[in-house]
């Protein structure tokens, strides 16, 4: 008989529900999360991760339920709960392995369970497989078969680059990739590539990711080193990016959740095996030490203006992992802003998109409306949110002190207006 798969989604979070939406048009599905306030949020049409309007959930064709034991019926698993990192920057995968142990509760015979998440090469078919087995008391590649296919989404807008982004599928054997091509290239709208097996398929995603961060190192460390010389980085990307063979990766505080947690599973992964990466986390350290060196130019920027640094009013604006995202998971921005009170500064947040609630879960404090705003001593810009590219001149003096320092970490914003208005106005 042909397999009829009846899909369940394992974790809701920012990757999963674009999943569960994106899948449910195409397939019967119910979608799963161990936080019961989600669910409940979910079942009320709220989405907490700002990327549905009620109206799209209340129209969804999901059963939302923090019960696992109703996914008993579902036969077609996709797995989608965080590999973060922990406070000591080691791999964290005890929700992978809470929800391969939830999973072997109502594993059955004939399922195929598929993992998304980034992880070290080798996870899914020895602690995934491992756990999966001792919960269920099944026989892997017998009794169900395992599957990967990494999320390659982008926090601007997750839905459509689950869609439109090329997407690789690994599976245990022949029979199972077939099945598992099927239902993804029923949702997703380009190219969906079989790979050889789930160790490359891995692989390949650390391997992207890790890519990235390296770049992103790379244009830091220019970044500091032309800060040296008092030359703009973004100016010098820009011109090196009219080079048809140049990659331009913007310079900031690289630190989302995921790309920072690859280099160090897979360097992990290198050490077990008794070989010290000699490239990877150097790209790491770079990266993490973005934040002091961030911090520090606000205290210069304040000093040569003229400026207290002890209870300087400092507004961060953007304050989430990429420009019109709501996701506010940036496991760097918390150094920067401890980093800045350890100056004594006194701090206030804006951002556009992300729930003020999720904002002061995360870092303490809930952001101001825009007219709340006290002016400011420094205004430090993260990331270009749309309304923050609209503004004029007018809006930025209207934020600051009179002689109030601007430092615009993403290179947005037209500089010589503030100056001739006698504001230091700084990018990286
Ligand atoms: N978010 C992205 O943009 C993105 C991009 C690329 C890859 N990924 C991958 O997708 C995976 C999921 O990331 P995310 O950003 O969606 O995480 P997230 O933190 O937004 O969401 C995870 C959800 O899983 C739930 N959960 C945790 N443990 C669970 C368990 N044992 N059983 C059921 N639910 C559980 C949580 O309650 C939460 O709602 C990650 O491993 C990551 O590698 C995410």
């Amino acid at each position: 008989m042909a397999f009829e798969p009846q899909l369940s989604v394992i974790g809701l979070g920012y990757g999963g529900l674009p999943i569960a939406m994106a899948f449910s048009k195409k397939w019967p599905l119910k979608g799963f999360d161990l936080d019961r306030n989600r669910i409940n949020q979910l079942q009320e049409g709220f989405d907490r991760t700002g990327q549905y309007e009620s109206d799209q959930l209340l129209g969804a064709r999901i059963h939302f339920t923090a019960e696992a034991k109703q996914l008993r019926d579902c036969n077609f698993h996709l797995v989608a709960v965080p590999t973060p990192l922990n406070e000591e920057d080691q791999p964290d995968l005890s929700p992978l392995v809470s929800a391969c142990k939830t999973i072997g509760t109502f594993l059955s015979r004939g399922d195929i369970v598929v993992f998304l998440a980034t992880v070290a090469p080798g996870t899914t078919e020895d602690l995934c497989l491992y756990t999966l087995e001792q919960a269920s008391g099944l026989i892997g590649g017998v009794d169900f078969k395992l599957a990967y296919s990494p999320n390659r989404i982008d926090p601007g807008n997750r839905e459509q680059s689950l869609l439109h982004t090329p997407r690789l599928v690994a599976a245990e054997d022949e029979a199972t990739l077939a099945t598992v091509l099927k239902v993804f290239r029923s949702v997703v709208q380009a190219e969906v590539t079989p790979v050889g097996s789930i160790l490359v398929a891995e692989a390949a995603k650390v391997l992207e990711v890790t890519q990235e961060d390296l770049n992103h190192a790379l244009m830091n460390e220019m970044a500091i080193i032309l800060d040296k010389m008092d030359i703009s980085g973004h100016e010098v990307i820009q011109a090196a990016a009219t080079n048809p063979s140049f990659r331009s990766y913007v310079p900031g505080l690289t630190g989302g959740r995921y790309n920072a947690a690859a280099p160090y599973y897979l360097s992990q992964k290198a050490l077990t095996l008794g070989y010290t990466p000699q490239v990877i986390l150097a790209g790491r350290r770079v990266n993490d030490h973005m934040s002091n060196f961030i911090a520090a130019k606000v205290v210069k920027e304040l000093v040569r203006a003229n400026q207290p640094v002890l209870g300087a009013k400092v507004t961060l604006m953007g304050l989430t992992l990429a420009a019109d995202s709501s996701d506010i998971r940036h496991t760097k921005l918390k150094n920067l802003i401890r980093e800045l009170q350890e100056f004594g500064m006194d701090l206030q947040f804006h951002d556009p998109h992300a729930d003020p609630h999720a904002v002061k879960e995360a870092l303490g404090m809930l952001p101001r409306k825009f007219e709340d705003l006290a002016l400011a001593n420094a205004l430090v810009v993260l990331v270009p949110h749309q309304e923050y590219r609209e503004f004029g001149l007018e809006e930025w003096l209207g934020l600051m002190e009179p002689q109030g320092v601007v430092l615009d970490l993403a290179g947005f914003i037209d500089p010589k207006p503030l100056i001739s208005r006698g504001h230091r106005c700084w990018n990286l």
